[in-house]
């Protein structure tokens, strides 16, 4: 495991969180939301706390490095909220991050990450072909490496990486149904789909935003698959065997406050409740100061 700076040694052990405290949902930008939407439909009497690293996304293009540490730096703000758990709802920042995080945090504060879900799709293919869409940082990461090797590879399943650094900016812009986008789009996956692909791994946590707009481009010839839903399921079981899930209703009260460190919280407002779109789910979103990032 490559070592990062110490930017904030844990001199004292942490103590354990209690289970009416938030989880923690982290990533680049707003994308996240995908996740965080999932667990709050699966855990209904859970609060979430989501941190949008704003000031910093897209992290896709950047170097390795730079992504541990801003991940670091975000999962320790989610730490110091109070949160009992955090899950890192970007793929780009668990490939580099999970390792890590985990060692530096210990048992009392459980880490969930995820990855591509290319096994359900490999699983599922009926051409043999499936194909990946992700960020070029997530190709580079292990995580996904392992999964091809472990999967796809015994099963003689054939996978194509598709990357784009365009798509992510259009999810923040609340810009999915543009032609820009649009294009963009039909740019990418046109190839795979020449190609025999039948399955699309939504391997970014934006890009579950964009299937309305995938849908209506290649209607059946795709279909889409993204980890939400077992980021979801993963999370529930680990608070149930940490002891942290709370079982009591607290449907009326708050579901996911969003921070945003980009100081683009007004902006982001229309473009968050056109995401989110679901009554039952109440949410607010509120700037952060970059100071209180610095540890
Ligand atoms: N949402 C992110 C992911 O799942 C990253 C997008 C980005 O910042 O480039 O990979």
């Amino acid at each position: 495991m490559t070592a990062i700076h110490p930017i904030y040694p844990l001199n004292v052990p942490m103590p354990k969180a209690t289970a009416d405290a938030p989880i923690g949902v982290f990533d680049s930008g707003i994308g996240g939301l995908s996740v965080a939407l999932e667990i709050a439909r699966y855990l209904p009497n859970e609060r979430i706390v989501y941190f949008a690293d704003t000031a910093h996304v897209p992290y896709g293009p950047r170097q390795d490095q730079d992504i541990r540490e801003l991940t670091a730096h975000a999962i320790e703000w989610l730490y110091r909220q109070g949160c009992k758990v955090a899950v890192v709802a970007c793929n780009t920042a668990s490939a580099f991050s999970l390792d890590y995080l985990r060692e530096h945090y210990g048992e009392n504060f459980p880490i969930i990450g995820l990855v591509p879900a290319l096994k359900p799709a490999v699983l599922q293919t009926k051409s043999k072909t499936v194909a990946v869409l992700a960020t070029p940082a997530t190709f580079r990461g292990k995580l996904i490496k392992d999964v091809m090797q472990r999967f796809a590879e015994p099963a003689g399943v054939q996978v194509l990486s598709v990357t784009s650094l365009e798509l992510v900016p259009f999810v923040e812009a609340g810009a999915q149904m543009t032609e820009p986008c649009l294009q963009t789009l039909t740019e990418i996956l046109q190839p795979v789909v020449d190609a025999g692909a039948d399955y699309l791994v939504l391997g970014c946590t934006h890009y579950p935003f964009l299937k309305s707009a995938i849908q209506y481009i290649f209607g059946q010839k795709l279909t889409l698959i993204d980890s939400g839903f077992a980021v979801a399921r993963q999370t529930a079981r680990i608070l149930i065997k940490n002891e942290l899930l709370f079982e009591h209703n607290r449907q009326d009260s708050l579901r996911i406050e969003c921070y945003v460190s980009g100081n683009n919280a007004e902006n982001l407002t229309p473009v968050v409740a056109r995401l989110i779109q679901d009554d039952q789910i109440t949410w607010k979103i509120c700037n952060i100061q970059a100071a209180s990032l610095e540890f």
